[in-house]
């Protein structure tokens, strides 16, 4: 087989068949097919699309690029992954919330990617936690606790760790099969019995329409239903930011408020959706008859939050992987930026739209991300909204607070990005659902 001719054919808009697909992951993997030819191909992919058993094909040849998870423990095992969103600290919530509601939650999450936060970025703002445990101290952690997360491993679906950073700098990562592989490749050698997966819709998500968003999540729910396992996706709404932190240790802080009973609305009603979700498939997976229905499952997810529980849980979890769950307790102990900048309206109106992909670049543009691979993370970096879409705003009022130790000379770039990306009218815009819809 030859690397150019499978290009060729795609892009002459030909449909590859399971062994070139399989020929291709591997031969990348290993290093044998350059960089060169591997975009080549992802671009001819990003113009010409793939069918639903191409799509499966390449899927399960991610998934079977490295070792499919085992962890040996007893239990159904519910993940829940995001396509990725601004503000969006869920994981930090359901999981802990999950595991409160007796779903065994191994989950492995990623870091940053573009404009968009990772849980593991996020995790590692509380001092000591580690997300690089072996297989052996993940499923330990998992058995006691009852919910662990942690990073990708090189041995974890090595082709999309590769393909990923290529696709990256590349300009191909927002293809519907390349996403779908790219995730359900992942999420299939994770091995969990139920997937909820939230697909993210709007500027500030890899799926900026309803049309393509419910595509993916179509494809990703039939790939994933095709592998055995019980799956379902939350269309939901990413216009605006997810709460009103963005950064790490304040997006921590926002969880943690969130798991005492509080925090912004939109961020709590979601978590709530998303950890029902997650207990719903859990109970359908154990076969009941009686399984409760999304109304039970929601009402033990509050009262796992109302009772504490969940706080705790996830203190236990931070203790087991080597942080200090006092931060959990008391959150001021999250080290405090140096700097900071109010950003005010600079017209009277209604915050008609933001463009939330903009709202992600100012956090990294701030230090909450990296923009090579050996950048430091500042966890104190982001910013908090005072103002989101739909609200009232006179000239002057404040629209958020920016945050940064690292990059004090940012501040003023970072406003003026925040200025430009929101929207301002005389009217109201229409209310939009957080939650767009269910593929099942
Ligand atoms: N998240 C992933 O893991 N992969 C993608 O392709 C997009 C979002």
């Amino acid at each position: 087989m030859r690397m150019y001719d499978i290009i060729k054919k795609k892009r002459d808009g030909e449909k590859l068949t399971e062994e070139e697909i399989r020929w291709f992951v591997k031969g990348y993997t290993r290093g044998d097919i350059p960089d060169y030819q591997a975009a080549a191909l992802c671009m001819a992919i990003f113009y010409k699309g793939m069918d639903r058993n191409e799509t499966a094909a390449l899927t399960l040849a991610v998934r079977d690029s490295g070792d499919i998870l085992d962890l040996g423990i007893e239990g159904v095992r519910v993940d829940k992954h995001s396509t990725g969103g601004v503000g969006d600290k869920t994981s930090l919530v359901v999981a802990p919330v999950a595991a409160c509601c007796g779903i065994k939650v191994a989950k492995i999450s990623g870091r940053g990617l573009g404009h968009t936060g990772g849980t593991v970025d996020k995790l590692e703002a509380i001092e000591g936690y580690r997300t690089d445990l072996t297989t052996e101290e993940f499923a330990e952690i998992v058995r006691k606790v009852g919910v662990s997360i942690i990073g990708q491993s090189a041995d974890f679906a090595p082709a999309d760790k590769k393909l990923y950073a290529l696709r990256d700098v590349t300009a191909t990562v927002d293809s519907r099969p390349l996403i779908v592989s790219s995730i359900m490749g992942k999420k299939l050698a994770a091995n969990d019995d139920c997937i909820v997966l939230d697909v993210k819709v709007g500027s500030g998500s890899f799926m900026k329409n309803i049309k393509d968003a419910e595509a993916l999540a179509r494809s990703m729910v039939s790939v994933g239903k095709s592998a055995g396992k019980r799956v379902l996706a939350l269309l939901t709404d990413m216009d605006k930011p997810l709460g009103l932190a963005v950064g790490n240790s304040l997006e921590v802080v926002e969880a943690i408020e969130t798991l005492k009973g509080g925090g912004p609305e939109d961020f709590r009603t979601l978590c709530i959706e998303l950890a029902a979700s997650m207990v719903y498939l859990a109970r359908q997976e154990e076969g009941g008859k009686n399984a409760p229905d999304m109304d039970a499952c929601r009402a033990m997810v509050r009262e796992v939050i109302a009772s504490r529980k969940a706080l705790d849980k996830l203190a236990e979890m931070v203790q087991a992987q080597g942080g200090d769950p006092r931060w959990i307790y008391e959150p001021e102990r999250f080290p405090k930026a140096k700097y900071s900048l109010e950003v005010r309206a600079q017209e009277k109106g209604y915050i008609y739209r933001v463009d939330t992909e903009k709202y992600g670049e100012v956090s990294l543009i701030l230090g909450a991300g990296r923009s090579t691979k050996e950048d430091r993370i500042d966890n104190t970096a982001g910013y908090i909204l005072a103002k989101k879409t739909g609200e009232m705003a006179l000239k002057g009022d404040l629209i958020a607070t920016l945050y940064t130790t690292e990059k004090p000379e940012m501040l003023q770039q970072a406003a003026d990005l925040m200025i430009s990306a929101t929207g301002f009218w005389k009217e109201a815009p229409e209310p939009v659902p957080l939650v767009l819809g269910t593929v099942e």
